[in-house]
């Protein structure tokens, strides 16, 4: 029998996070003849993600400049594929989500008339521009693939609404709760592990409350980021807190974060974490502020509040259930909400509540048994 052949492409940081666990599943799969293309639209951060799973890449367009634009991720995207596609003509290509990577490889795949499954479909927004550009390539690449693997029920009527086929559309539950739990699993199960993991954050006091915080979307670049910054800041001097904020290696996020917050005290600066020391901050926080998509995801199932600093979100399952609040980017919103759970008044416990609507770490398998025809079951949340 003739195994059918499936590509991955992705590059950056959270697709490969939430890409590796279903490489593994695929690649175990004797019908399936699987391959890696890395674009490298991050360099670091993507390696990081790799050698903790330890795969190893087939192809790498490691495309990653100091200052790329839009246009530069997508044109080189679409043709450093090209030639790949050729070479190697898979039956089926595979990406993630909402990045340029993502929707130009999806295009590249169209040009080449190769199906494409989209895993992560049908979030929205509803607001082009929030977040940008990533609402219009998820729509893009909605418009592009003939099979959608959809995180949960919400996401799979947004594509039905639009008039996506009932048939294409699967209920998987999202690949990122099934890395989390890999993760999580790690940190309880490996012995010394998480003895390790306490050594390498030996400069956090014991008994202060942690503030996670992460911050990288390009609608907040410039006063938004600043008044975000000055917020951690304020939090930090009138509040019983520390802060550790692993800063993105982008220089439009850089520069304002260490302006602002450099030498504050009880704020810790560092670079990008790996993902398992991540897991691990995330589990020892109080609370998590971020413009992140995956960590919204993430922090739920690991019972944490998380405040969005955005105005809208194309996950609002985890906002409904009360563990996730939008605060935007003014100073004293910000403040004013996340200070309240770092009082004793008991806004913390009716925030910290371990839920799990993005998935239940079953998501891979599901998109396995779609891709060999196998009978699946879907998410249930
Ligand atoms: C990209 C995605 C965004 C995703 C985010 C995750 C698009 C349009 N944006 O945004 O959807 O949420 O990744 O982090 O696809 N850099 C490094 N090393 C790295 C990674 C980045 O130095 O490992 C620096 C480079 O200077 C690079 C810059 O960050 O030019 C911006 O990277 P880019 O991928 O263009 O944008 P992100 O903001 O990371
Ligand atoms: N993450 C990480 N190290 C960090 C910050 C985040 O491993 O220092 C993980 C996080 O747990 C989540 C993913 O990176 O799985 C989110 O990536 P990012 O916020 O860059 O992108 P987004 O999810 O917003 O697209």
């Amino acid at each position: 029998m003739n195994s059918t052949r499936i590509l991955l492409v992705f590059g950056t940081r959270p697709e490969a996070i939430k890409m590796l666990p279903l490489v593994k599943v695929l690649a175990a799969e004797p019908a399936l003849e699987v391959r890696v293309c890395v674009t490298a639209q991050h360099r670091q951060m993507l390696d990081q993600a790799l050698e903790l799973f330890g795969v190893r890449p087939d192809y790498d367009l490691d495309l990653m400049t100091a200052a790329q634009g839009l246009e530069q991720i997508t044109t080189a995207v679409l043709t450093g594929l090209s030639t790949i596609l050729d070479a190697w003509r898979p039956d089926r290509v595979l990406v993630h989500g909402d990045t340029a990577t993502a929707m130009a490889a999806s295009l590249a795949a169209f040009y080449k008339k190769i199906p494409v499954g989209h895993v992560e479909a049908g979030l929205r927004s509803g607001d082009p521009l929030q977040p940008w550009p990533e609402e219009v390539n998820r729509r893009l690449i909605d418009v592009i693939a003939d099979q959608f693997y959809t995180p949960t029920a919400e996401t799979r009527d947004n594509l039905l609404r639009e008039g996506a086929r009932r048939d294409a559309v699967y209920l998987t539950g999202n690949t990122v709760i099934d890395a989390l739990l890999m993760m999580a699993d790690r940190v309880e199960g490996e012995p010394g592990l998480a003895e390790r993991l306490a050594d390498s954050f030996s400069y956090l006091e014991p008994d202060l409350p942690l503030l996670l915080v992460t911050g990288h979307r390009r609608e907040n670049f410039g006063q938004p980021l600043l008044d975000i910054c000055a917020a951690i800041a304020e939090l930090a001097r009138t509040h019983r807190l520390q802060v550790v904020y692993p800063i993105h290696p982008n220089p439009n996020v850089q520069g304002p974060v260490r302006q602002v917050l450099a030498g504050v005290p009880h704020v810790h600066l560092v670079e990008p974490l790996d993902y398992l020391p991540f897991v691990y901050l995330m589990k020892r926080s109080h609370a998590i502020l971020t413009d992140s998509g995956g960590i919204q995801e993430e922090a739920p199932a690991l019972g944490k509040p998380v405040f969005v600093t955005r105005n809208v979100t194309e996950r609002p399952e985890a906002v409904a259930a009360g563990t996730v609040e939008l605060v935007g980017t003014d100073q004293r919103t910000i403040v004013e909400r996340v200070g309240r759970v770092f009082t004793p008044a008991g806004a913390h416990e009716r925030m910290a509540r371990r839920i799990n609507p993005y998935g239940d770490g079953r998501a891979s398998r599901r998109i396995a048994d779609i891709l060999v025809g196998r009978k699946m079951k879907e998410f249930e949340p």
